[in-house]
């Protein structure tokens, strides 16, 4: 049984990938990871904030302290190693060397900047590939749906243009034009992309009048968005495809897989049971190929997407409309 898959370049064991969340930050849980036979971990991101932040804070102090030498005892004492980007440059150096598969190092933001001379960073700490997370929600009226785009493309661009490793998009659906923006992603120089972001969508306490952000794990449900994407653009695109969102069990690996996903990012799903989900997950992945005759994961990977699933309408209007009319009441 092969279940080998190529992710970004990369020949990876199996399709079952370690999403971008805080498991990298425990050096055993990330030991558990590789032991139950995880075949890459994405970081969890370095903000675009984060570093504003520090870029900022050093700006203020160069500024003060040249006007007033004693204007420097106003500021905190900032030691290079503690602030965010330090702190995520070292996290990629400490999970390099503490594991034998790739590391995916994400950077996070919504604007170029000046931050993106951190992608040379992360690749110089040893990244073996950047996931850069376009998370943003277009709330802004007077933005329109190209000029969202645009900057999306300069962000990738810029982004590509700075470093050689293999670069991957993670972002949201809401896209008007999706199909069409996903090939300028690839045309822009993404080498893959990450389907989807999860919103956390914040609540409201009427008691306290105070919007309350909450996070809740995800369930297979969220899956179906990604199923759908996946068809769309798996035979339209030349470049790697990953899953992320509601892959909690080997069903929905083998789902993903089916509709063209090269890999299957989980987070919540390890979370939720531990680490040695994954080699659950892998088990009946393995017996499931087994009993339907698969060899190797190649065999099944967009067997069942547009372009030649037998029912591709399915993921297109007239599943809608069936749908719609099948409702008894
Ligand atoms: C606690 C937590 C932290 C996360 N941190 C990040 C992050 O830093 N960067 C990022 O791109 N996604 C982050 N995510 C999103 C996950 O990578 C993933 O896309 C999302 O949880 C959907 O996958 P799932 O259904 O397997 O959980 C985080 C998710 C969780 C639950």
């Amino acid at each position: 049984m092969n279940l080998s898959t190529q992710y970004l370049g990369f020949t990876l064991a199996n399709p079952i990938v370690c999403g971008a969340s805080p498991l990298v930050d425990n050096a055993d849980t990330v030991k558990r990871l590789v032991d139950a036979g995880v075949s890459a971990f994405v970081l969890h991101s370095l903000f675009e904030e984060d570093i504003e932040k520090e870029v900022a804070a050093h700006d203020q102090i160069a500024a003060y302290g040249e006007s007033f030498a004693e204007a420097l005892s106003f500021f905190p004492e900032i030691d290079p190693s503690h602030t965010g980007p330090r702190q995520y440059l070292s996290l990629v150096q400490r999970v390099k060397r503490a594991v034998p598969v790739p590391v995916i190092a994400s950077l996070n933001g919504s604007s170029v900047g000046g931050w993106t001379g951190y992608a040379k960073e992360i690749e110089a700490a040893g990244a073996d590939a950047l996931e850069l997370n376009l998370y943003f929600l277009p709330t802004d009226t007077t933005e329109n749906a190209q000029e969202i785009e645009e900057r999306c493309l300069d962000i990738v661009a810029a982004v590509r243009q700075s470093i050689e490793i293999p670069l991957a998009v993670k972002l949201s659906p809401f896209f008007s034009a999706f199909a069409h923006f996903a090939k300028r992603l690839e045309q822009a120089g993404a080498n893959g992309l990450v389907l989807f972001n999860r919103f956390y969508q914040p609540d409201i306490d009427v008691e306290t009048l105070q919007v309350v952000p909450n996070l809740h794990l995800s369930t297979s449900e969220e899956l179906r968005l990604r199923l759908r994407w996946l068809a769309v653009l798996s035979g339209q695109l030349g470049i790697s495809l990953a899953a992320t969102g509601g892959a909690h069990n080997a069903l929905d690996v083998i789902k993903a897989v089916m509709a063209g996903a090269d890999a299957v990012q989980m987070v919540s799903a390890l979370l939720r049971h531990g680490p040695d989900h994954v080699r659950t997950v892998l088990g009946e992945l393995a017996s499931w190929m087994d009993e339907h005759d698969y060899e190797s994961i190649a065999q099944m990977r967009g067997s069942m997407n547009l372009e030649r699933s037998p029912n591709a309408a399915a993921f297109e209007r007239t599943n809608y409309v069936k749908v719609i009319h099948s409702w008894g009441l």
